[in-house]
Parts: C-alpha cells; sequence; structure tokens
C-alpha cells in the first residue's frame, strides 16, 4: 500500500505525514486489492469495519459507524415516477453524519503516526465528528468553522465533545487555507477530506450500498461541498470492480448549491474550474466555493459518465420537506440537495426514471433545526380542554 499522486503518478510511503505530492497533486491511497477479502459481501452485519481487509489501518478507533439504513423510498419513488429509488441515511452514524465513516480511519491513521494533535476546517459536520473521535482516542483537536455560518446542532457538538472552536471571520475556504498552513508548520495533523486517509473510511459507503442492495445502481446522486465524498465513492465503487466482485459501475451525480457551485457552473458550460469568491447557501454544510478535491471529483463524475448539477435554496428546502412528510426522513438541507437535483435533473429530461438511484441523505436534520423553526409559525396555545382541542381539529 502506498500514496500515490493523481497528477503525476509519483508514491510516496504511507507511514510518511503528507497531504499533497511535490507537483502541488492530490494524493490517494492505492489499496493492495489482491490481499482484501472479497467473499464478505453476503448483506449480513453491515458496519464500516466488516471491510476492515480493503482500509489502510491496523489501529481501529470506533464509535460503532456505519451500517446506516438503505431505505426504499416507495412514497417518493411512486410521486416522481422513478422505477426503483433509496436513500443511504449517513445521518444514522454516531454524530449524526458521513464524517465519521472518514474520523474512524482519519484518527486511527493521527495514532499510527503518533500524532497528538488534529486539526480541520469545517462547515459543521466535519468538526463535529473529529470533536467525537479525538474525545474518544484521547487526543487534542482543533476545529476553525465560518463564524456565525455553523448549524446550532453542530456547534453544539464540537464544543461538548471537548474541541477547541475557533470561528474565523470568514467562510470555509478561508478556514481551510489556515489549516493548510497549521499543519505543515504546527506540527498538527490535518483532518480534512485532502488528507487521503479520510477518503478511504468514506469509500465504505459503496461497498455498503452494494452489501445492502446485492447489486450495483444505475446512479449514485449526493450533495457536493468539498468534493471529498464523490470522490470516495466514486473509489470504493472502483476497488469493488478492480477485485472482481461487481462487473458495472454507477453514474455519480453531483449536487451543488446554487450559490456555490463552481463544479457544476465549470461542468456545463464546458470550461475550466474556477472557485467562487463568495459562496452563499441556506445548505450552510455545502457553503464552499473552491472545493479542495475538486480534480478528484471532476474525474469521478467523467469517468462514471455522470454529471453535476445545482440547486437553489428554494428548490433545497422544498426537497427537504418531502423527504421529511412523505418518507420520514429529517435530513439536514446540504442532504435534500441530491433529491432536490435528481427533481431537477428529471423534470429536464436529463435522466431516466427507468433506472435505479441511490440519493446519500449525508447528514441528520436535527443539526440545523433553526432552518425549520425559522420559517414555521408556531400557532397560539389552546385551552387545556376537549373543545378547544376539538375547534382546532376541525
Ligand atoms: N453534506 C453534508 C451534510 C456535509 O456536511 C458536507 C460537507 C457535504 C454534504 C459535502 O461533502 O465536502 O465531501 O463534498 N461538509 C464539510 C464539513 C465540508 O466541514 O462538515 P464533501
Amino acid at each position: 500500500m502506498v500514496l500515490r499522486c493523481i497528477r503525476c503518478g509519483r508514491e510516496y510511503p504511507e507511514d510518511e505525514v503528507r497531504y499533497r505530492c511535490e507537483c502541488g497533486g492530490l494524493l490517494e491511497v492505492v489499496i493492495d486489492l489482491d490481499k482484501v477479502d472479497t467473499n464478505i459481501f453476503d448483506g449480513k452485519n453491515v458496519t464500516l469495519w466488516k471491510y476492515e481487509s480493503w482500509l489502510p489501518v491496523k489501529k481501529r478507533v470506533t464509535l460503532n459507524e456505519g451500517g446506516t439504513p438503505l431505505y426504499k423510498l416507495e412514497n417518493l419513488g411512486k410521486d416522481l415516477g422513478i422505477r426503483e429509488l433509496y436513500a443511504k441515511n449517513e445521518g444514522a452514524n454516531p454524530t449524526g453524519s458521513f464524517k465519521d465513516r472518514g474520523m474512524t480511519v482519519g484518527v486511527s491513521k493521527a495514532l499510527e503516526l503518533g500524532m497528538d494533535k488534529v486539526i480541520c476546517a469545517s462547515t459543521g459536520n466535519t468538526s463535529a465528528s473529529l470533536a467525537a473521535y479525538a474525545a474518544k482516542a484521547g487526543i487534542k483537536a482543533y476545529v476553525l468553522v465560518p463564524s456565525g455560518k455553523i448549524a446550532l446542532g453542530k456547534l453544539a457538538q464540537a464544543i461538548i465533545y471537548g474541541a477547541q472552536v475557533v470561528p474565523v471571520k470568514g467562510n470555509f475556504d478561508d478556514a481551510l487555507r489556515i489549516v493548510v498552513e497549521a499543519s505543515s508548520k504546527l506540527g498538527v495533523y490535518m483532518l480534512n477530506s485532502i488528507n487521503p486517509f479520510r477518503l478511504e473510511g468514506q469509500k465504505t459507503i459503496a461497498y455498503e450500498i452494494y452489501d445492502q442492495l446485492q447489486e450495483v445502481p444505475d446512479n449514485v446522486v449526493l450533495p457536493v461541498g468539498n468534493a471529498g465524498n464523490i470522490s470516495a465513492i466514486w473509489k470504493g465503487f472502483k476497488e469493488l470492480y478492480e477485485a472482481g466482485v461487481i462487473d458495472k459501475l454507477p453514474r455519480m451525480i453531483g449536487i451543488q448549491a446554487e450559490g456555490a457551485s463552481p463544479l457544476a457552473k465549470a461542468w456545463k458550460e464546458k470550461r475550466e474550474f474556477r472557485p467562487e469568491e463568495r459562496p452563499e447557501t441556506v445548505a450552510t454544510a455545502i457553503r464552499i466555493g473552491n472545493p479542495a478535491n475538486w480534480p478528484k471529483a471532476w474525474k469521478a463524475v467523467e469517468e462514471s459518465g455522470g454529471t453535476f448539477e445545482s440547486v437553489s435554496d428554494k428548490e433545497i428546502l422544498e426537497a427537504q420537506r418531502l423527504l421529511a412528510s412523505r418518507e420520514g426522513l429529517f435530513v439536514e438541507p446540504a442532504s435534500a440537495a441530491s433529491l432536490a437535483g435528481l427533481i431537477k435533473l428529471l423534470k429536464n429530461g436529463e435522466i431516466e426514471k427507468d433506472e435505479s438511484y441511490v440519493l446519500i441523505t449525508t447528514g441528520h436534520g436535527l443539526k440545523d433545526p433553526n432552518i425549520v423553526i425559522d420559517n414555521f409559525r408556531l400557532p397560539e396555545p389552546i385551552e387545556p380542554t376537549l373543545e378547544a382541542f376539538r375547534r382546532v381539529m376541525k
């Protein structure tokens, strides 16, 4: 197992603390596919560590992550006329988002490398997750978040797990710039998704989808922020394919919020990627203008024959309401971007109804209660009598 640059192909040993190639390219972990266990995909006892032989760590800092439900969305499937529609509900992870997959592997790696301080920039979920796993590992976590632009639940999590929370006057991209510098100059281990070991944990979403469905879906649809997760899931499917476990690959469909959509814009305008200076969206989790993993994400979409799309805040909030009211699934706004994107692509005739779709619902709705409460007016309280309730019921 080695680290390899996706741009120039140069290789580095796995036990070197390194986040990028000398050439500046992103690194990926190359797994020795001769040594993985290909006989475990029996649909039983699905948890992240079931796939240990496919993961590049020996230590294990765990809170029992993964094994999240794959719901069949019967109601919405019917409403939209889609043959098969599923949601892989990552909100069911220990801290309520898919980040736990990356952190169980990433923090385990930090311990293997002998690091006792970890750091990340975050729009919220990464900070909550890193804080929890650092607590479990007994090491110090620093989390840099855009001041005033992080959902309440996520902030509460990072605080109570004992991380040092550092609000930054700026957005996620500003915070990440500081973190990258700190990791090279101040001896802290960076656990943003530029760290290839994070993506190793997150690739298990692909393993689990195949394990639970016992087949490869035609399409996987997910929100894109810093663009790590789409890259990770694609890597997972490709490894299954290369190891001979599966014989087809899904299309990867990445959805961004309109106000923070540098990838979707470049894709649709068929031009070079350019970062956005002032990202803005209600889906604060994906309020990112300069996704660090964009080259990997671009490759994932290109190689898989997928697409990028963007959706408005209004479409995101409507999709959030639909998932909750039609399927009993309360997800945070960023997660609802997946359904919003699917609806838009269907409407525009860009995707087929007679196919299967897995939406990745990336984070729990309770992370961001304000988004619901602020848009809802609670009625006046009633007198404590049946009569008063009878009047309301009419
Ligand atoms: N959905 C949620 C709920 C997220 O928190 C994030 C990213 C994404 C989707 C996008 O995933 O960055 O891999 O493309 N949140 C990061 C954070 C940036 O700091 O919590 P991505």
